[in-house]
């Protein structure tokens, strides 16, 4: 295999069925008639901006996309190019998509299409920057996907003790579950008190959907994308995270549920 096609990423049609699956309840439930600017992680491929753009052509106004890596950037910019003869106005950048700088009042999507998981690191902190600068604000929708997969569950329950502590969540099984369905904004509300924006910024989740085939080279592991929307007002971390109505789509046979499990 060529360096070049090693470097690609390729991604099963299980990672865009649950894609298609968030987008589709956004934008019936939330998204206004309007443009959006989408800021996204390409990989090499754009194929999330591709698939974006088959739902609605007139939905973007325009594509950033980030890849922090300088030989995927090369391939991703080859794929700009090609998504502009289309029409798409695009521009592929490569750097990392934390240090995205916003020129726009017109709302935004996000894409943190991230390869890893959306917690440790430093994740509450670069997030807590973009409330901060309000480069992620009040009408601007939110997705993160987070691999499930390969977790030491001992570090999940010590780094989460007192967010499964809210939620009365005891034993190992009602701790991993709250955890596949809500880690992202254990983050997302940590980086919210981060910024001190809890009092002033509401997120809400529209939903979580499992799918396999995450992870580098289209292998199989378990993985999770979120949606987000940010709007004006108070985010409570129970509200946030055990709002009863928020569904969640979960492997391996595909339950589906809304409220309690
Ligand atoms: C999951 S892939 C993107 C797949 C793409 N959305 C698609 O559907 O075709 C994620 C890519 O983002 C890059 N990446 C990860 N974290 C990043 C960051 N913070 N900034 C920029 N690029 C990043 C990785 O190198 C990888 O190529």
């Amino acid at each position: 295999m060529r360096r070049s096609d090693e470097d690609r990423t390729l991604f099963r049609p299980q990672k865009y069925v649950a894609f298609h699956m968030l987008i589709s309840r956004w934008l019936r439930g939330v998204a206004p008639g309007t443009k959006y600017q989408y800021v996204t992680l390409g990989g090499t491929e754009l194929r999330d901006v591709l698939h974006l753009h088959f739902i609605d052509p007139n939905l973007v106004s325009r594509v950033t996309t980030f890849e922090s890596k300088a030989h995927r950037s090369k391939l991703a910019e080859k794929a700009a190019q090609d998504l502009q003869k289309q029409g798409l106005v695009i521009r592929s950048i490569n750097g990392n998509i934390f240090d995205y700088e916003r020129d726009s009042d017109e709302p935004h999507i996000f894409f943190f299409d991230l390869p890893g998981r959306f917690a440790w690191s430093d994740y509450e902190e670069r997030f807590a920057r973009l409330l901060q600068h309000r480069t992620v604000r009040e009408g601007d929708a939110v997705f993160i996907t987070s691999i499930l997969a390969r977790h030491s569950w001992e570090r999940v329950f010590v780094t989460f003790r007192g967010e499964f502590n809210l939620l009365e969540a005891k034993d190992k099984n009602s701790k991993v579950r709250w955890y596949r369905k809500a880690h992202p904004s254990f983050t997302l509300y940590r980086a919210l008190r981060c910024a001190y924006l809890e009092d002033e910024i509401q997120m809400r989740c529209i939903g979580a959907v499992e799918y396999r085939g995450g992870g580098e080279g289209g292998g199989s592991a378990l993985m999770g994308v979120y949606g987000y929307v940010v709007q004006g007002g108070r985010t409570e971390f129970s509200e946030f995270v055990a709002d009863g109505s928020v569904p969640h789509f979960s492997e391996p046979k595909a339950r589906y549920v809304v409220g309690e499990e």
